[in-house]
């Protein structure tokens, strides 16, 4: 266990690594940041990196890695077709989750894409415990919809529940038979649940998916992406498995899915994706869209190299000194902030630390999009860059109506061993400023709001001008300091 007591009684994570490689950081002024948010569109996806002190935009593809994988990158056998790296990979993936067929993928989405051309049909639906973005537009791409059904406590901003991305059983079940289960795709789990706050599911939890879905002959399709901080929490959590190695939840976990999909780019901390499954009949489906939308089967759109570093990512993922290492940190940030009164999202979780924005700014109302106000006003006073993560996030209607997300959160995501405890503790001491300001902050409205994934490239404006006077009040408690 890497949960290191310290005689002083201070609740403190402790890292088990060290640094050996490092990249300067910029902090530029506030005049600077102001300007950058500007030409950004106040939206942290257009900001660039001269610009940012510390990024927690995402996890994806920005974790550190391990000199063993940077070694096993070095060696890397290149070839369009059967590599000894893919093969490398593929017996990783048969050890650890126990699955026969592996198919890569250039990254998680592209996994979404195959899987949902081939298993939803136009009417169908996907029940899942919550939807990430890129998976909700493959689906509805392909005629389907989603439907979430995770436990009421899942949205309640802050509970005491240590698992609040389990799925309702009672929910799933009366689904299916009002839908019948010849309109279900599939049962989709994600793990670490990313848009409620990175929130676990347990492995009981996923056995009841299970007994259900075996009632009405459904396939589990699991999101892997988040699993290494899940296994943490039902390592340390859940009772029942307190006394089991991280490999042996993970097989566990494995057994109750019937195909496994995962953005490499968090899970196995390189950059890269693939499906997993046990049914020979679901890999020949998805095969032949591999060949077509990724590549040869044997890399799938990713470099060898990345392969390599996925296989000994996944290994090192089996190691609780490694999966506990984010959501420790992550502890620290949500308790630390809790305790000097910041409305976060409580228990914390996995994947970072989460503003809750609807009462840290509940003068700005849902029209006005108060995460992405929230995202903007912290980065201007702190140069620390957070991903909005509510309504802004969401697609309007086939109306053209807004969809307001049911939680406005501002993600302050922790890549994995990236940042020390003195750069958690400044982005804590400007968000406490923040907080105590709050009121000096406004909303915003869209100059420019593309159809598909808005976040990602959408440019917004204040609705006062706010963040002048913002930098005011900054530059009057602040002084010079950046
Ligand atoms: N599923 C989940 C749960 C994810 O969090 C992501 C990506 C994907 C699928 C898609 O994977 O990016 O490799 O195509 N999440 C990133 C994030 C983008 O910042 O949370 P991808």
């Amino acid at each position: 266990m890497s949960k290191i007591n310290f005689f002083s009684k201070e609740a403190m994570p402790l890292e088990m690594h060290k640094v050996r490689i490092v990249q300067k950081l910029n902090l530029v002024p506030i005049e600077r940041r102001l300007e950058a948010l500007n030409e950004a569109g106040n939206n942290t996806f257009l900001l660039k990196n001269c610009d940012i002190f510390l990024d927690m935009l995402t996890d994806s593809g920005v974790n550190a890695m391990s000199d063993k994988q940077l070694a096993a990158m070095m060696e890397s056998d290149d070839s369009y077709a059967g590599s000894a790296t893919f093969t490398k990979l593929e017996n990783k993936i048969k050890e650890i989750f126990g699955m026969e067929y592996f198919l890569p993928t250039h990254q998680g989405r592209a996994a979404e894409n195959i899987i949902s051309r081939v298993f939803v049909k136009p009417g169908t639906i996907v029940p899942m415990n919550y939807h990430f973005t890129t998976t909700k537009a493959h689906i509805v791409l392909n005629g389907g919809s989603v439907e979430e059904i995770i436990i009421d406590e899942g949205l309640k901003p802050t509970s005491d529940h240590q698992f609040k991305g389990n799925m309702c059983t009672d929910k799933l079940e009366a689904l299916i038979k009002k839908s019948g289960a010849d309109k279900i795709a599939y049962v989709r789990i994600e793990t670490g649940t990313n848009l409620i706050g990175g929130q676990p599911h347990s492995l009981e939890n996923l056995r009841e998916v299970r007994k259900v879905c075996d009632k009405f002959g459904l396939m589990i399709v699991f999101d892997a992406s988040l699993l290494a901080d899940n296994l943490h929490f039902i390592k340390t959590r859940e009772a029942a498995c307190k006394d089991m190695s991280i490999r042996e939840i993970t097989l566990q976990v494995a057994k109750l899915c019937d195909i496994i999909y995962f953005s490499a780019r968090k899970l196995g901390c390189a950059r890269g994706g693939g499906i997993c499954t046990n049914s020979k009949d679901a890999y020949m489906k998805m095969r032949e869209l591999v060949t077509l939308y990724e590549g040869f089967l044997t890399y799938g759109g990713m470099s060898v190299r990345e392969i390599e570093a996925i296989a000994v990512g996944l290994e090192e993922t089996m190691d609780e000194d490694m999966v506990s290492q984010g959501p420790q940190f992550i502890e620290y940030f949500v308790n630390e902030l809790d305790r000097q009164g910041v409305p976060v999202i409580t228990p914390a979780g996995g994947l970072g630390c989460h503003l809750d924005a609807m009462r840290f700014l509940p003068h700005v109302p849902q029209t006005e999009y108060p995460a992405g106000a929230l995202a903007s006003a912290l980065f201007l006073v702190s140069s620390v860059r957070g991903m909005e993560r509510g309504s802004i996030s969401e697609q309007r209607d086939a109306n053209g109506n807004e969809v307001y997300s049911n939680m406005e959160l501002l993600r302050l995501a922790l890549p994995r061993r990236v940042f020390t405890l003195s750069q958690i503790k400044y982005a804590i001491d400007r968000i406490v400023w923040l907080y105590q300001n709050r009121n000096l902050v406004g909303g915003l409205k869209f100059v420019e709001e593309p159809k598909m994934l808005r976040f990602f490239f959408g440019k917004l404006a204040t609705t006062s001008d706010w963040q002048t006077k913002l930098l005011a009040k900054f530059k009057a408690d602040l002084g010079s300091n950046l």
